[in-house]
């Protein structure tokens, strides 16, 4: 598919695996130089050479904690360096948990805060001083439906999500001027590592018979039948990162087979 972005510069942070690799292919494929930030650098870097081997795109993996903004603006400065200024900037990096509210504390919120709702402030803050210069900017951050509707044992995750969403709405509004788009993709269950660890904790939990009326549970709540391929998701984030979607900004954009229709 043609993105309208050939020989641009993209960043996708926690794309070293997951809906952030899937978008990074779809991207790359179209001639993009692609980056990958993960905190797991290694995994960054092995994931680059994959997508350069595949794709023939210039690429770069590197290591960046999404929760601290020295980190963030060093790792973007390296970028922009390497592969020139940054026109597309996706934050995918999160963490997840799966327990009820009331047996959850403080060091499990604060570690989901951190990365899932002051991480996308870092990424944001760091990425805006180049883009306004510029006067041209894309920036997607993924949410969850857990944000817009809740969900059980997912509670301080859907809060920071939540966070994530009226973050980007009020940037936006700030932003616009300067030729910069924020936008949200907000997947429902997507077949990442992400979320095959929580599955494989709830299975270990509930046992085998009662896991597998689990997943028939599930997928009586998505109209298409089928949870969500990362792929299905990187469409989506490729689509809000090209040309064609200029004039798209401030919007949350759920990808979920039906799942919600908020
Ligand atoms: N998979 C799903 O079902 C699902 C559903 C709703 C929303 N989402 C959201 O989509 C996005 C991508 O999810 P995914 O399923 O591809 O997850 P994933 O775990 O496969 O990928 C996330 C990446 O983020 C990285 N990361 C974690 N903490 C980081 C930090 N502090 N700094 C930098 N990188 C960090 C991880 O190492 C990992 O490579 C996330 O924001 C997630 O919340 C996923």
């Amino acid at each position: 598919m043609d993105y309208g972005i050939k020989g641009q510069t993209v960043l996708i942070i926690g794309g070293a695996r997951g809906i952030g690799y899937a978008a990074a292919e779809l991207l790359a494929a179209d001639g993009c130089n692609v980056a990958l930030a993960d905190i797991n650098g290694e995994a960054a870097k092995a994931s680059a050479h994959k997508l350069a081997a595949s794709s023939g795109a210039r690429t770069a993996g590197l290591k960046a904690d999404v929760t601290d903004l020295e980190q963030v603006k060093a790792m973007m400065a390296a970028v922009e360096k390497d592969l020139g200024p940054l026109s597309v900037v996706v934050n995918c990096a999160a963490v997840l948990d799966d327990k009820l509210f009331a047996d959850s504390g403080p060091a499990d919120w604060k570690r989901m805060v951190d990365v899932c709702l002051y991480g996308p402030m870092n990424v944001i803050h760091a990425a805006l001083p180049g883009m306004s210069a510029r006067k041209y900017g894309r920036i997607i951050c993924l949410a969850s439906d857990s944000a817009r509707i809740g969900q059980a044992r997912l509670s301080y995750y859907a809060a920071a999500k939540a966070g994530v969403i009226a973050l980007v709405k009020s940037v936006a509004q700030e932003a616009g001027k300067d030729g910069i788009t924020l936008n949200v993709v907000s997947p429902g269950a997507t077949n990442t590592e992400l979320r095959q660890e929580r599955e494989e904790g709830m299975r270990a939990q509930m046992g085998d018979e009662k896991y597998a009326k689990r997943v028939q549970t599930v997928l009586k709540m998505y109209p298409t039948r089928r949870i969500g391929e990362p792929v299905d998701i990187g469409a989506a984030i490729a689509f809000l990162a090209s040309r064609n979607a200029s004039w798209i900004t401030g919007q949350v954009l759920s990808v979920n087979g039906g799942f919600v229709m908020p």
